[in-house]
């Protein structure tokens, strides 16, 4: 059996972070299935939110109640007001751990607009701002070699859990097939979101459920997973990001008559309104017959901005366009697309990382989440870009925090190796031999379809049911497909087959959740029910597993500073 006394699932900027600050006292496995640089995290483009006030005046205030406003109040307060201060901190410390920010003209850290942001925050480095910070850290991590163990292309099964207290994982090692049981004193989990659940989005492949899903299992909540995000520049047909620091240097959304269709939406803020609104004029105009040249897209002007700026501050962008579409944007418009980008939902934390077993905020001893699979809930129904890069530093490295104070000093709890092997190596097992017809590709196609169509920007009551009734079928078919590779050495379509399970359980939770709420707030927009409707819906939503089937209890919204008040742009 392997031994640590911290082991970290995910080796994004959450799971890195806070590997960095448990490392001081204990010994400390980070795992992950890819390898830490190729993290989620890298994909995220356009920046780092922090009331520096290089640009403009700012305050932690001001972005505490932008941020509140842009969650449509759903977000629970105190959390957010602890984020918000702690981000100045957290800018100078990436900075001084070797993360290069671009610069203003004297020297200072740059900041952009973004939407939903009334002053520029964003600090960025180009348009690369994640994975300047992912390489930042992950150099940290090398430096402490002697207290970090990274296991590379490892994958997570299972928790292991004996009553109230969290002892460890199963685990497999991809490249030779074995499964492993880790013992630890705490787990943490910061296995990022779920986005692979639709045709379109922005989400890398290992954005798959796997830990908010290990963590249902074992009987947990999971909290607010109806609201999901829809990022308005995705890459027509693809959804890979343009990142929305195109719109914060100043670019434009034309529908197919060449109108900036903004003005309709909000008029205020006009492409630098939050995603939530911005996704949803997106495809009001497509469906509207707006779309360009007919197709379900939307043009993204940046010409006006010129050359030199697209090549200092979007360089990326500009290559994706000319590598996937052969456009240019120097001279031509981007066609976009809503994509499916950010999970709001997640493993239900506390503001100090412990994950919580229920609605009256009890703690599971030894188990800690952050990052985008956790929900603190700082966005609620709907994050502000360059909010996610933040929550993901800052949590993780509180969640760090509390795992030194838990973990040192206390002794190993009793773990059944063989038990805990046997069980996972029957799922494995059972997956190996299945020799059915349904094919799993058609199955995860028919998935990513069902809820981009039917549980996606726009929803309704009639719709969801028939998402639901689906993916029920589908996790029917799912036990009858058919296994090609029987072998084990670095056989990818078995997990890709264990990954896909995971993604039906969440696609199936998100449904329900999203039929439950007959409101909408964020994200989540009913069209049966346009209206927020704070008397009865401005509560969180915990979803549990129980043997009589998915049951649905809500948890209260911390309010602090700021009463719910209409949400205008
Ligand atoms: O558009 C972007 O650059 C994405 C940033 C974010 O999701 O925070």
């Amino acid at each position: 059996m392997i031994q640590h006394d911290v082991v970290i699932i995910g080796a994004g900027l959450a799971g890195m972070r806070c590997a960095l600050e448990a490392c001081k006292e204990l010994d400390v496995a980070v795992l992950t299935k890819v390898y830490p640089s190729r993290s989620h995290s890298g994909a995220a483009q356009g920046g780092i939110a922090a009331s520096l006030g290089n640009s403009e005046p700012d305050s932690w205030e001001e972005h505490m109640y932008d941020t509140i406003k842009g969650g449509d109040f759903l977000n629970d307060q105190d959390a957010v007001e602890e984020y918000v201060k702690a981000a100045p901190r957290v800018i100078y410390e990436l900075e001084h751990m070797g993360c290069i920010f671009s610069r203003t003209p004297d020297g200072k850290i740059a900041q952009r607009s973004f939407g939903g942001h009334s002053k520029p925050r964003a600090c960025f480095s180009a348009d690369r701002t994640g994975h300047a910070i992912l390489h930042a850290l992950h150099e940290q991590l090398m430096k402490n070699e002697q207290s970090v163990k990274i296991y590379n292309e490892w994958y997570m099964h299972s928790l292991i859990v004996d009553g109230d207290r969290c002892n460890g994982v199963v685990v497999s090692n991809i490249q030779t097939g074995e499964v492993e049981v880790i013992q630890a004193k705490a787990v943490v989990f910061a296995t990022g979101g779920y986005g692979r659940v639709y045709k379109i989005t922005s989400n890398a492949f290992a954005s798959t459920a796997d830990g908010v899903m290990a963590a249902f299992e074992m009987g947990l909540p999971l909290e607010d997973p109806e609201f999901v995000q829809f990022h308005p520049s995705g890459l027509y047909r693809q959804g890979i990001l343009f990142s929305e620091a195109a719109r914060g240097e100043g670019a434009y959304l034309l529908n197919g008559k060449g109108e900036r269709f903004m003005e309709t939406y909000a008029p205020s803020r006009m492409e630098l309104a939050p995603r939530d609104i911005v996704a949803r004029a997106e495809q009001s105009e497509i469906d509207a017959g707006r779309g360009v040249n007919g197709e379900a897209c939307i043009n993204l002007d940046l010409r006006h901005l010129g050359k030199e700026r697209i090549m200092e501050r979007l360089p990326q962008i500009r290559q994706l366009g000319i590598d996937f579409l052969g456009i240019d944007c120097i001279t031509d418009c981007l066609p976009i697309q809503p994509t499916a980008h950010y999970s709001m939902g997640g493993i239900p934390t506390d503001m100090f990382g412990h994950v919580i077993s229920d609605e009256k905020g009890t703690r599971v001893n030894g188990f800690f989440a952050a990052g985008e699979c956790a929900c603190v809930s700082v966005h609620g129904g709907n994050r502000l870009g360059t909010n996610s890069l933040l929550e993901a530093v800052v949590f993780g490295e509180r969640a760090g925090k509390s795992v030194l104070e838990y973990a040192v000093g206390i002794d190993y709890a009793n773990v059944n190796e063989g038990q805990e092997k046997a069980r996972v190596l029957k799922k494995f097992e059972d997956v190996y031999q299945r020799d059915g017809s349904e094919s799993y590709n058609d199955i995860r196609d028919e998935m990513k379809e069902i809820m981009m169509s039917h549980c996606g920007v726009f929803r309704d009551e009639e719709k969801l049911k028939v998402c639901i009734k689906t993916l029920n079928g589908l996790q029917e078919r799912f036990k009858k497909g058919k296994v090609t590779d029987k072998g084990k050495l670095f056989n990818t379509e078995i997990y890709e087959i264990l990954e896909l399970g995971n993604m039906l359980g969440m696609a199936v939770i998100i449904a329900k959740a999203a039929l439950e709420r007959k409101e909408s707030r964020g994200g989540h927009f009913r069209t049966d029910f346009p209206k927020r409707d704070d008397k009865n819906f401005l509560h969180h939503s915990m979803v549990f597993d129980t043997p009589d089937g998915m049951v649905i209890k809500t948890k209260p919204v911390v309010i602090t500073k700021h009463q719910p008040a209409e949400r205008t742009y």
